[in-house]
């Protein structure tokens, strides 16, 4: 048992969860001044100011985290971080104006990772991967999803997956995104989704989340359909790249069968996000991939403003976003799609773990939560530099992490 006290606030989020996480403010921050935590076993015990410390625990070890501000630790949501190869040259054609879609056709683009990352030993992956999960760790990421997707065949989407669940640091969620793209063997996505759909059963040893790319050139929506049918009655949980170059209705169809996230949701209507506002989903946006691909971002406000729960995530891969940097996704989300600092801060805590289902258990420093949080001089000082963290210190579980 371990108390943390001289804590100048507490950044609880206690009331962000309370609305789980929609329409809030930023009295839903729930700060707490001269606070304390009361930790046992890797969990919280107790929260509130240190005034209020119950004689119980007044003879506990202390740890003084000397007049610093708290929050929980970050959760990122949607991650390609297990892959191979670089493709630093397709940007450059695009910036010559070739389309994501044409550079595909001419082989490029996740083919070329899926060739890449077929040709890599477990071996090589993990040591690439383990070094981006140790800088989402330094970032203050104690919890990291990791998607399959380049790999298209079940030996080498199983290898991803093992690749993710053995890295070190934060928490791994894993994800399996088989109908990522149709790989070079298969004659087309009709035929690759009934391959997908029968290994389902054994990837369930590998993951509990399914996701599947909609767009044109990859995935239908029909697709998608069959593919969750199947998954539902196999009891993954769901998610989808969801209208991200066209408007596909995959969003809509996400929250009706009760996925737990759209990710993307650039290309969606006004009725569109009114079906989102009333369902269970959480819309993820990924604004440096809109950025990288120099395609609009999502309409954040009209999804705030009519009550849609929000997360935020680098969508780290090697094509569409290159960066691991979650500072940045929060300076975007700021200025290019003019989020509040609270809507940012919950976007990546609660609301992002909402988007994992995981938000009983992190998100919001709360009694029977994780003791997963982060050291800050002042939470303002969050999501406002470019390329600096203001993480001084993170802990998971009550125990401080090796940056
Ligand atoms: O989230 N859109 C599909 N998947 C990734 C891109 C993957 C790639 O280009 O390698 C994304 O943007
Ligand atoms: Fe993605």
């Amino acid at each position: 048992m371990i108390v943390f006290k001289n804590i100048k606030e507490i950044v609880s989020l206690s009331g962000v969860a309370k609305k789980l996480g929609k329409n809030i403010s930023s009295a839903d921050l729930d700060i707490i001044e001269n606070g304390c935590i009361v930790e046992n076993n890797g969990k919280i015990v107790w929260i509130g100011s240190f005034d209020e410390l119950p004689n119980r625990f007044k003879k506990c070890k202390t740890i003084s985290l000397k007049q610093k501000t708290i929050l929980p630790s970050f959760v990122e949501c949607h991650t390609h971080t297990v892959f191979a190869g670089n493709r630093s040259t397709e940007f450059e054609l695009r910036q010559q104006g070739v389309s994501y879609q044409e550079i595909a056709k001419r082989g490029g683009g996740i083919k070329y990772t899926v060739e890449e990352t077929r040709k890599a030993t477990e071996a090589s992956l993990k040591r690439l991967a383990q070094n981006s999960a140790k800088d989402f760790l330094r970032q203050g990421v104690t919890t990291l999803e990791i998607k399959s997707g380049y790999g298209l065949d079940f030996k080498n989407e199983v290898k991803i997956l093992k690749t993710a669940k053995s890295l070190k640091g934060p928490d791994i969620i894993t994800t399996y995104l088989g109908p990522h793209a149709v790989p070079k063997e298969h004659k087309n996505a009709d035929e690759y989704i009934k391959t997908i759909i029968a290994d389902l059963p054994k990837i369930k040893n590998y993951a509990k989340r399914v996701d599947i790319f909609v767009e044109g050139g990859y995935f239908s929506i029909e697709q998608a359909k069959m593919y969750f049918k199947a998954a539902n009655a196999l009891g993954f949980q769901i998610v989808v790249h969801a209208d991200q170059m066209s408007r596909t209705g995959a969003s809509v169809l996400a929250a009706e069968l009760g996925a737990l996230s759209c990710d993307h949701v650039i290309h969606i209507t006004d009725d569109d996000i009114q079906s989102l506002a009333v369902s269970t989903v959480t819309a993820v946006l990924l604004p440096t991939s809109d950025q990288y691909l120099q395609i609009p971002y999502p309409k954040a406000r009209k999804l705030l403003n009519a009550g849609v729960r929000v997360a935020l995530a680098t969508d780290y891969n090697p094509g569409t976003s290159p960066t691991r940097d979650v500072s940045y996704v929060g300076v975007l989300a700021r200025v290019e799609m003019k989020m509040l600092l609270h809507e940012v801060i919950a976007a990546y805590t609660y609301n992002a773990a909402c988007a994992l289902g995981l938000e009983s258990k992190v998100g919001s420093l709360e009694v029977g939560k994780h003791a997963n949080f982060v050291v800050v001089e002042n939470y303002q000082d969050l999501f406002y530099q470019v390329g600096w963290s203001p993480v001084e210190q993170v802990y998971k579980n009550g125990k401080r992490m090796k940056l």
